[in-house]
């Protein structure tokens, strides 16, 4: 089986449930603590082993690509006041030449048409979805704990994990649940909670193989009036073995305006050097218990 080295990220979302804050921003750039939300999901790719990143991208959305580039000004501004330690986290952070692309979805179709605009970068290989609103704080990284379970079972693999309310996200219908990687015999996009097949969503990470790109070519609007991945995922899973990976983690929905603020505290806290003084503020703002 051939390695996952190429991931697709989808990020030419208008960010509205983040608005105003979203307005002149990209809303993969707002920062989570110290860095753009997005280089949290470009390090958990590259810790998976991911080579090459395919950006979907839309207007207004040009922040992201520069933000992989060289910054010239500033750089030779810190090595001018020989800012050391933050000059090679920025040479760290930077991507091997070459191995970022960019396509555009010119319109805001849904998750499944964002996917299909990436097929001629990604070509005939399996690869990898990250969704960036979703951080992921897991050790190994979620899509490297994917990925190795990939290399036992193949076809497809999406990550899940349970929720409370299931009308905001894919919910899968798995076979058993009696181990973490289990099979499955359907998937819907934000079900009414009643009609729930399970508490298990998708947790915006997938490893699937390039013929969901054929299916996506025509695939209908579904849920929301969008074109829905999941409902292309159900249509190649008449075909082709699908698992689900109920990995071990946590994740952040950036995509609220709660969601954003939970993510900070979580990877503040996390902070080698700041993760104490910012229990402390938590306490501080939590008040007398
Ligand atoms: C998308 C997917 C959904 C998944 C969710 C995770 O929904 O369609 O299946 O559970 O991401 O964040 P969206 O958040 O784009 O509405």
């Amino acid at each position: 089986m051939k390695p996952i080295r190429k991931a697709v990220l989808p990020v030419a979302g208008l960010g509205t449930r983040v608005l105003p804050a979203t307005k002149s921003i990209p809303k993969e750039m707002l920062p989570v603590f110290d860095r753009p939300a997005i280089q949290y999901v470009v390090d958990e790719a590259r810790a998976a082993g991911i080579e090459h990143f395919v950006f979907v991208t839309g207007r207004n959305k040009s922040a992201i690509e520069d933000y992989f580039d060289t910054a010239y000004e500033l750089e030779s501004t810190l090595q001018g006041k020989n800012k050391s330690a933050i000059l090679a986290e920025l040479e760290r952070n930077k991507p091997v030449p070459g191995s970022m692309s960019f396509v555009r979805q010119q319109a805001p179709l849904g998750l499944g048409h964002a996917i299909w605009c990436a097929r001629d970068i990604v070509g005939d290989e399996a690869f990898a979805i990250l969704l960036p609103d979703m951080l992921v704080q897991a050790q190994p990284s979620c899509l490297a704990q994917m990925v190795e379970a990939y290399d036992r079972v193949g076809g497809n693999l999406i990550a899940v994990e349970p929720c409370e309310d299931p009308s905001g996200y894919g919910i899968i219908d798995p076979v058993d649940r009696s181990g973490p990687l289990m099979k499955m015999k359907g998937m819907v996009e934000k079900p009414p909670r009643e009609s729930a097949p399970s508490n298990l969503f998708i947790t915006g990470r997938y490893i699937l193989q390039p013929d969901i790109f054929d299916l996506l070519a025509d695939q209908g609007a579904g849920a929301g009036g969008e074109i829905q991945l999941t409902d292309a995922m159900v249509r190649l899973m008449a075909s082709q073995d699908f698992h689900a990976l109920e990995y071990a983690g946590q994740s952040y929905d950036c995509g609220s305006k709660l969601g954003y603020l939970r993510a900070n505290m979580a990877y503040a806290l996390i902070d080698p050097e700041h993760g104490p003084a910012a229990a402390e503020l938590v306490r501080e703002f939590a008040g007398p218990s």
